[in-house]
Order: structure tokens, then sequence, then C-alpha cells
């Protein structure tokens, strides 16, 4: 299958679910505070999402069985929220979440604080976001996929971070998933041509310590191997023959 051209159309209907992405990341950001449950911040999300006439990306994916992915600390991703797991002071917190608006899809990611964090976290979180913004520099019509990787991988080893080589971005669209994966590290092979009417999910997942990374038994959550701390950020790009669009974002809120 070739990678789909989004049609103007298509791309009306994936800024309004980035948008309401946006919005929804950002009650989320309010509610994490001490003493919530990821349980509770799901529910949330879900909440949200629906009042939009949204319907929550991730639900069911391939059984995946909540709305929002919510990884603590050395949880990567696909965090499965829980009535158990209470947000302490200290925490970094990462927020996946997709919604489906008109049958289009975005997907986007954030890691959070919770209060006073260390250095170190704080560094770990900031580099990881300023990752993605590496990568939206090279995400231009006539370079390739491997340009993305590049940027981000150099951004972060220069930086003494591990880069996730398990997980990668994708493209998005009709479908939460869609070609071309979206390596965040060097490959081989430059990959796929950018060109203007692509839509991808751009998403460093970025550790404190070593690369490698373990799925816990429930099948979802990765952890990293060495219980390092991880964070995850990401947007749904729109690529176009200049500065690429960043699709989940709303008017006014921080990206
Ligand atoms: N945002 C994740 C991704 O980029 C999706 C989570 S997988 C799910 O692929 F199963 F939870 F949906
Ligand atoms: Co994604």
């Amino acid at each position: 299958m070739a990678i789909a051209i989004k049609s103007q159309r298509e791309i009306e209907l994936m800024r309004e679910a980035g948008r309401i992405l946006a919005i929804t990341h950002e009650e989320l950001k309010k509610a994490i505070k001490p003493g919530i449950t990821t349980y509770e911040i799901d529910k949330l999300g879900e909440e949200i999402i629906r009042s939009y006439d949204c319907i929550p990306s991730f639900l069911n994916y391939n059984g995946y069985p909540a709305s929002i992915c919510i990884s603590v600390n050395e949880e990567v991703v696909h965090g499965i929220p829980s009535k158990n797991r209470y947000i302490q002071e200290g925490d970094i917190v990462s927020l996946d979440a997709g919604v489906i608006y008109k049958g289009y899809h975005s997907d986007a990611a954030r890691t959070y604080g919770v209060g006073q964090v260390s250095k170190e976290a704080e560094f770990l979180m900031e580099t990881t976001k300023q990752c993605f913004f590496e990568a939206l520099k090279v995400a231009t019509a006539g370079n390739h996929i491997r340009d993305i990787g590049i940027a981000v991988e150099q951004y972060a080893v220069q930086r003494g971070l591990g880069v996730v080589i398990d997980l990668v971005g994708h493209g998005v669209g009709a479908n939460l998933h869609e070609e071309p994966e979206v390596p965040n590290f060097e490959t081989k092979r430059r990959g796929a041509k950018l060109k203007a009417g692509m839509t991808i999910a751009v998403e460093p997942m970025i550790t404190l310590g070593d690369y490698e990374v373990d799925w816990l038994d429930d099948d979802w959550t990765v952890v990293t191997r060495d219980g390092s701390l991880a964070a995850h950020y990401e947007n749904t790009i729109l690529i176009t023959e200049g500065e690429p669009e960043i699709l989940s974002r709303a008017e006014g809120l921080e990206l």
C-alpha cells in the first residue's frame, strides 16, 4: 500500500480532531495532581473526548482496555490506567491519547512533572519535547523518513540520553496506524520520501539511561530495562512543501 496523501477535506477533519485532542490534553494536564489515580485520569479523558462527539482512538484498539495510555516514571508508553495507581509528587507522567473525529484520527502525547521533580527528570522531559521539534525542522517534502530519525537520535544522544528503538512513530489518518513507520533513530535505508499531504505521528520516546525496554506481563506496559525514567512527546503533523503543520494543536494552548 502506498502512503496516503490526504485531501483538503481529510486535512480539515484531522485539524478538528487535533484541536479536540489538544483541548483534551490541556484539561488532563490540569487534573494531574498527587492523589489522583490513573483510572480517574483515563475516565476524565474519555469523558472530554466524548463530549466533543469524538471516539477515543485507543479504546479496544488491539484489545487495549482504556482511552488514555498513562505511563509513570520508568514506564515508557502504553501504561494501563488503574484504580490502584496513585500519582505522587515527583512523578513524571506521560499521557498518550488519540481521538477520532468523523472517521479521522489525531494522536499526541505529553509528559508532565508532578510538583517538584528532579533536575534530571526536567532535563529528560525538555529534551524529549525538543527532539520532536528537531524532527519537525526536517519533516519537509523532498526529505526522507530517515531524516526524522537522524534528527531525533542526534539530539538525544548528544545529550547523553537513550533512544527507544522497539517502538516507532507512524502514519495516521483514517487509521490510527498507517504507513510509513517513523523511527526515532537512523535507519540504514532512507525510507519513504516525504510528500505534501502526508500525515504522520512523530513520537520520540527517550530515557535517562539505556535504550533497552521490556514489556510487562500485561502485554502492554513498556518499561525501561534499567529502571531509568522515560519520557514521550508526540504530535500529529502534516507534511507540506514548506514548514510542516502541527495538527494536534489548538489556538492559544501550549504545545
Ligand atoms: N499513541 C500510541 C501510538 O502511537 C497508541 C497507543 S496503542 C493503543 O501508537 F493500543 F493503546 F492504542
Ligand atoms: Co502514535
